[in-house]
C-alpha cells in the first residue's frame, strides 16, 4: 500500500499559495478495499501544531482541517491512512504559507523613465551563513528575478495573467543556499507583459492595467528581513529593449547595464490589493529539436519543429558583435512560403544583437504559437543550435489513449496539444495571433474534456477567482473574456455559452475532482449568474425563458446558409437551455453544500424546462429546431422526455447530412455524446472516422498537429482559409478526445471525483481495439477492448476507494470493486 499525489487546495507541495485553510487530498495505491480512516498530524518546526486523530469521514478528495494558518511558515505533515483490510500506508509532505495578510514592509517601486522593459538591482551584505531564505515579490507587467548572477525560480512570465484591477498575485521563491556571507545582488528584470502591453485585437491597448513597470520585494534569512525594495534601488540599462506578448522581445546583448540612478517609490493605480498567488507557474515541459531546416524557393530560411506549440525557441548564439538573428512564428507553410496572416497585427519576433559573447540566448517576457521559425541572420545557421520549448501553466497530463488507427491517435494528441497550448496562465482561444484571451466559450466548451485529459483544479480555481470578481461589478454576469480587458473592448458579457462558463467550468471542476471545499469557493459565481439571467428575464416578463441579448451560440457552426460565424440553431433556444442546465446545476450545487435555496433553484430549472418545452417542443415531444446541434442539445440536457426518438432524429439529421457533422462551438462537443447515449453509437464512430471536410480526421490529413478554428481553417489545396479569423490552435473541436474516453473507452463518473465510474466500453470493428487509462481524482482507472477474431476482450482497473459499475454490451450491469478485471 502506497499514498501519492499528495496535495493541498490541489497543489503539490504548495509554496506561498492563497489559502485560508489546508484542504488535503491523496490517492492510494497498491492496495485492496477501501479507506477505513485517515489521520493527518501537522508539524512547524518539528512541534505538533495539529492532529486529527483518526478519522473516519477524511475524504481524499478533499479534506479541510481547521488550522489557522500563519503567514511565512511550512507546515510538515504526515498522512496516514487504514484500509478496511487492516494495511496501513505513511507519507510526508508539506505546505508553505506566503505573507498571507501580514503588512509588507517593503515598498512598491518603479524605474523613473517609461521604457518597454527594466532592471531594478539592490547590493546589500549578509553578515552570516542563513539555514533558510525566502523571497517574496510581484513585479508588473512580468518579471525574471536574479540573485547572485542566477535566475531564482523555474517558472516564467511572473506573476502571470490576471485581473490585475481586483487583486495582485505574489510569488514566494526557495532561495535557499542562494545566499554568501558578504555582498549579494538581487536584480528584478521588468518586461511589460498583459499589465502595460498591448493587448486586444484590431490594434489593441496598451497601458491597459498600469502605465508604468513596478516591482516589490522581500528577501528574508531565517525569517529576519535582509533587504526589501525602496528607493535605495538602482536602475540599470535593461539589454531587452523591447517587449510585448504580441510582438515578441528584442535583447540587446550590446548594452551594458549601466547605472541610470535610482528608482522611485510609488504604488500601482487602480490595482487590487497584493496578496498571495492562486495561478500556477508557467514552466518548461517539452523541448523540441528542429526536424527539418529548409530554404524556401524565396530564398527565407526556415525551422520546423514538427509540432505546433505555445513557448519560444532559445537557442546558442556563437554571432560575431554586432550580428543580429530575428526568429518570426509561423503556423503553417504556404507553397512552401513563410506565411504570418493569421497572427494579424502581431508581429511575434525574437530579435537577438550579439556582443561577440558564446550564450544560451531565450526571450524573457513573450510568448509565441508556433511551428515554423523564420530565421533571420546574415551568418549561416546550424540546426543543432535551435531548440523549441513549450511552456504552459503547470498540469500534468492524467490520461493515456491508444486505439487501432493512427489518425484517431493523432487525433487524441492533436486534441491534447491543443488544451496544452491554450493553457498559459489563463483559457486562452489561441496562442499566436493578437488575441491569446481568456474567452470564456472557448473554456468552458473543453472544460469537460480538460478535466478528463489534464488536471485542472488548480488553474480553475485561479480561473474562476478572476471571473467572480468581474462578476462583482456587472451585477453578475460573466465577461466574454476573463480577465476583463478593461474599457470598452470586449465589455460585453451575459453571451451565451459564453457567460455559463461561470457555472460550467466550476462544476465539472466538481465534477471530475469532488473538492467540495472549491466548490464551496466557487459556488457565489454560479449563483450569481442564474440570478443575474433570472432577473433580466422575469423583467421583461412571461416565462421563464431567456428572450433577448446576444448570444454567440453555436459559433462557427457549418450549418447557416447564411455567410458568417453564427450557427442556425435559434441562439435564444440555446441560451433558453444553457439558462435551465444552469439552475439545474445551482440547484445540485446548493443541495450538496446544504443550503436551502436549493428547492428554490430546482423549482426554477422546472419553469424553465417547462417554457422551454412549450415554445421549442411540439406535440410529440421533440425539438422542432432541426439541426444536429439543437437536437444533441435536447438529448444531453434531458430538455426532452423522448430521448430514445430524439436520438432519431439526431441521427436522421446526421445521416441526410452524408453522415456528416455541422456543428459548431455548442454542438461539437455534444454531438458524439448525445448520439452514443441514444443507441446510435455507430454513427458516433462514423463521424469520427471521416476523412473528408468538414470531420476531424480532415485537418489530420492535412497534417495538423493541434485542433483548428474552423472545420476548414485549411482549405483541400493546403491554401490557409483566407477569413481573416484563422487559429491552426483553437482547443473547442478537441471536445472530441472527451467522447473518446467517455464513450468510446466508457470510463465516466458517478460520482464526484470518479469515486465510482461508469465503465462503459463500446467496441467496434473498425478501429479493432482501444483503451484509456485515466489518473482521475480517486486513482487510476483502466478501460479498454480488442477484437481478437469475433471475440471482444475487456480489461478494467479500478482504483483503491472506489467502485465501477460495469456495462457491458447484452450484459447485465455489474457492480465491481477495486482490482484488475478480464473480460
Ligand atoms: C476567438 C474565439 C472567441 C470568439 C468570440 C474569436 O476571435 O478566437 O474563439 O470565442 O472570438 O467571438
Amino acid at each position: 500500500m502506497k499514498l501519492t499525489n499528495l496535495r493541498v487546495w490541489n497543489l503539490v507541495e504548495p509554496v506561498g499559495y492563497a489559502m485560508n485553510a489546508p484542504v488535503f487530498s491523496w490517492t492510494v495505491e497498491e492496495a485492496q478495499g477501501e479507506q477505513a480512516f485517515a489521520r493527518t498530524t501537522v508539524r512547524v518546526n518539528g512541534e505538533t501544531a495539529y492532529d486529527s486523530g483518526e478519522e473516519r469521514a477524511a475524504d481524499s478528495l478533499g479534506w479541510k482541517i481547521r488550522l489557522p494558518l500563519l503567514p511565512r511558515t511550512r507546515y510538515d505533515y504526515t498522512l496516514t491512512v487504514q484500509s478496511t483490510s487492516g494495511e496501513r500506508a505513511t507519507a510526508d509532505s508539506f505546505f508553505e504559507t506566503g505573507k498571507r495578510d501580514e503588512t509588507w514592509t517593503a515598498k512598491w517601486i518603479s524605474p523613473r523613465q517609461s521604457r518597454s522593459c527594466a532592471q531594478l538591482r539592490k547590493r546589500f551584505t549578509v553578515s552570516a551563513c542563513t539555514e533558510s531564505a525566502r523571497l517574496y515579490m510581484c513585479g508588473l507587467g512580468v518579471y525574471e528575478v536574479w540573485l547572485n548572477g542566477e535566475k531564482v525560480g523555474d517558472e516564467y512570465l511572473a506573476p502571470g495573467y490576471h485581473a490585475y484591477d481586483f487583486h495582485l498575485a505574489a510569488q514566494t521563491y526557495d532561495v535557499t543556499g542562494r545566499l554568501r556571507e558578504g555582498e549579494n545582488e538581487l536584480i528584478i528584470a521588468l518586461g511589460e507583459g498583459w499589465f502595460k502591453g498591448r493587448l486586444g485585437f484590431e490594434g489593441g491597448y496598451t497601458d491597459l492595467y498600469g502605465d508604468r513597470l513596478y516591482a516589490i520585494a522581500e528577501l528574508y534569512g531565517d525569517g529576519v528581513l535582509l533587504t526589501a525594495t525602496d528607493e535605495s534601488w538602482e536602475e540599470l540599462h535593461s539589454p531587452v529593449t523591447f517587449a510585448n506578448i504580441y510582438d515578441g522581445e528584442t535583447w540587446d546583448a550590446r548594452i551594458a547595464p549601466d547605472l541610470l540612478g535610482n528608482a522611485e517609490e510609488t504604488e500601482p493605480e487602480h490595482c487590487g490589493v497584493l496578496q498571495d498567488r492562486v495561478s500556477l507557474p508557467v514552466r518548461a515541459f517539452d523541448r523540441f529539436s528542429v526536424k527539418e531546416l529548409m530554404e524556401t524557393p524565396k530564398g527565407d530560411t526556415i525551422l520546423d519543429f514538427g509540432q505546433n506549440m505555445t513557448g519560444w525557441v532559445e537557442f546558442r548564439s556563437r554571432l560575431p558583435e554586432g550580428t543580429s538573428l530575428t526568429l518570426t512564428a509561423g503556423e503553417i507553410l504556404q507553397d512552401g512560403e513563410f506565411y504570418h496572416d493569421n497572427y494579424r497585427t502581431a508581429k511575434t519576433e525574437f530579435t537577438y544583437i550579439s556582443d561577440g559573447q558564446e550564450r544560451m540566448v531565450r526571450p524573457h517576457f513573450t510568448f509565441f504559437g508556433f511551428r515554423y521559425m523564420k530565421v533571420s541572420c546574415t551568418c549561416p545557421v546550424n540546426a543543432d543550435d535551435f531548440t523549441a520549448v513549450h511552456l504552459r501553466s503547470a498540469m500534468p497530463g492524467t490520461t493515456v489513449f491508444a486505439c487501432g488507427n493512427p489518425l484517431v491517435n493523432r487525433l487524441y494528441e492533436n486534441a491534447l496539444w491543443g488544451m496544452k497550448d491554450n493553457l498559459l496562465e489563463v483559457p486562452t482561444d489561441c496562442p499566436q495571433r493578437d488575441e491569446r484571451l481568456g474567452w470564456t466559450g472557448d473554456a468552458q466548451a473543453i472544460s469537460d474534456t480538460a478535466c478528463q485529459s489534464l488536471y485542472m483544479p488548480a488553474f480553475y480555481r485561479k480561473y474562476l477567482w478572476d471571473m467572480r470578481a468581474e462578476q462583482s461589478i456587472l451585477g453578475g454576469s460573466v465577461p466574454n473574456v476573463v480577465p476583463r480587458i478593461k474599457r470598452d473592448m470586449i465589455g460585453e458579457h451575459g453571451s451565451c455559452p459564453w457567460a455559463d462558463a461561470g457555472v460550467i467550468i466550476p462544476f465539472n471542476t466538481w465534477r471530475y475532482y469532488g473538492n467540495t471545499e472549491l466548490l464551496r469557493e466557487t459556488y457565489p459565481g454560479m449563483k450569481d449568474w442564474v440570478d443575474c439571467q433570472r432577473r433580466r428575464e422575469e423583467a421583461i416578463g412571461g416565462p421563464h425563458l431567456v428572450k433577448d441579448g446576444f448570444h454567440f451560440a453555436d459559433w462557427l457552426a457549418l450549418d447557416n446558409p447564411q455567410p458568417g460565424p453564427f450557427g442556425a440553431t435559434d441562439p435564444l433556444y440555446i441560451a433558453s437551455a444553457y439558462y435551465y442546465r444552469c439552475a439545474q446545476i445551482v440547484a445540485e450545487s446548493a443541495n450538496l453544500l446544504g443550503f436551502a435555496e436549493a428547492g428554490e433553484y430546482r423549482d426554477l430549472a422546472a419553469e424553465i424546462l417547462a417554457a422551454i418545452r412549450e415554445k421549442y417542443f411540439g406535440a410529440d415531444g421533440l425539438c422542432q429546431i432541426r439541426t444536429q446541434t439543437a437536437a444533441a442539445l435536447a438529448i444531453v440536457f434531458g430538455l426532452t422526455k423522448k430521448v430514445q426518438e430524439q436520438g432519431d432524429v439526431l441521427y436522421e439529421l446526421v445521416a441526410g447530412n452524408n453522415s456528416h457533422l455541422n456543428t459548431g462551438f455548442v454542438g461539437t462537443p455534444i454531438l458524439c455524446p448525445a448520439l452514443s447515449s441514444t443507441g446510435h453509437h455507430d454513427m458516433a464512430v462514423t463521424l469520427l472516422l471521416q476523412e473528408d471536410f468538414p470531420s476531424w480526421l480532415y485537418s489530420v490529413r492535412l497534417g495538423a498537429t493541434t485542433i483548428w478554428e474552423r472545420w476548414n481553417s485549411v482549405l483541400p489545396d493546403g491554401h490557409m482559409n483566407p477569413e481573416g479569423m484563422n487559429s491552426l490552435n483553437h482547443y473547442t473541436y478537441g471536445s472530441i478526445a472527451g467522447w473518446m474516453l467517455s464513450w468510446l473507452c466508457g470510463v465516466r463518473p458517478a460520482l464526484p471525483g470518479y469515486r465510482k465510474a461508469i465503465l462503459e466500453p463500446r467496441p467496434d470493428r473498425r478501429l479493432g481495439h482501444a483503451e484509456a487509462k485515466l489518473d482521475t481524482a480517486a486513482g487510476r482507472f483502466v478501460c479498454g477492448w480488442r477484437f481478437e477474431g469475433d471475440t471482444v476482450h475487456y480489461h478494467v482497473e479500478i482504483p483503491f476507494g472506489a467502485v465501477a459499475e460495469l456495462r457491458l454490451p447484452g450484459q447485465r450491469v455489474q457492480e465491481l470493486s477495486p482490482g484488475k478485471y478480464d473480460f
